[in-house]
């Protein structure tokens, strides 16, 4: 039994989740909850979900991969469990990438993110952690956290002629068969 990944457009995509309490950090509810993220995260096939992404409201963040077919040049990341993470850019250098989403299916955008980043955040024993990331992983990393404030990645594009229908756009035209 797995969570439906919510689309675009739905209201509980569509505005900032909820932070979590200090106290709701290592409780069993809460844990069971994650688990169900790190879950759907596997069924569907993602690099990264975001806890509204599958309708809960909570400022939680999994990402982590070994090999995915959407994105079959990129290096693998490990399972990571955000609590409440937050961004600070390393620099004014954003690089344009192509993106797509669970919650955006069959679409593909270039988008703009930061080259690199520190995340801050809490694990699941509530202790404040913190990640340096560049290039593909900060740009997973910037795309999962804006969820978190409502954002979907179309509405971070800057030129439409860059978005299209995956089966469509030829950049993919190969890529989709590796
Ligand atoms: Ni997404």
């Amino acid at each position: 039994m797995f969570r439906d990944v919510i689309k675009m457009g739905h209201p509980k995509l569509m505005h900032p989740a909820q932070a979590v309490s200090d106290d709701e950090i290592g409780t069993e509810s809460l844990n069971t909850l994650i688990d169900e993220l790190v879950s759907c995260l596997h069924h569907y096939k993602g690099v990264g979900l975001a806890a509204n992404q599958i309708g809960i409201d909570k400022r939680i963040v999994v990402i982590g991969f070994d090999k995915n077919l959407r994105y079959p040049n990129e290096p693998s990341i490990p399972l990571t469990i955000m609590i409440n993470p937050c961004i600070t850019p390393l620099t004014n250098t954003e690089i344009d990438g192509w993106e797509g989403c669970l919650s955006v299916p069959g679409l593909r955008g270039v988008v703009p993110r930061y080259q690199s980043i520190r995340c801050s955040y809490r694990n699941l024993q509530g202790e404040p952690m913190a990640i340096d990331a560049e290039n593909f992983m900060a740009r997973v990393i910037q795309h999962e956290c804006d969820h978190l404030d409502g954002i979907c990645f179309p509405m971070r594009m800057r030129d439409m002629n860059q978005f299209g229908f995956e089966d469509s756009l030829p950049e993919f035209s190969n890529a989709s068969q590796v």
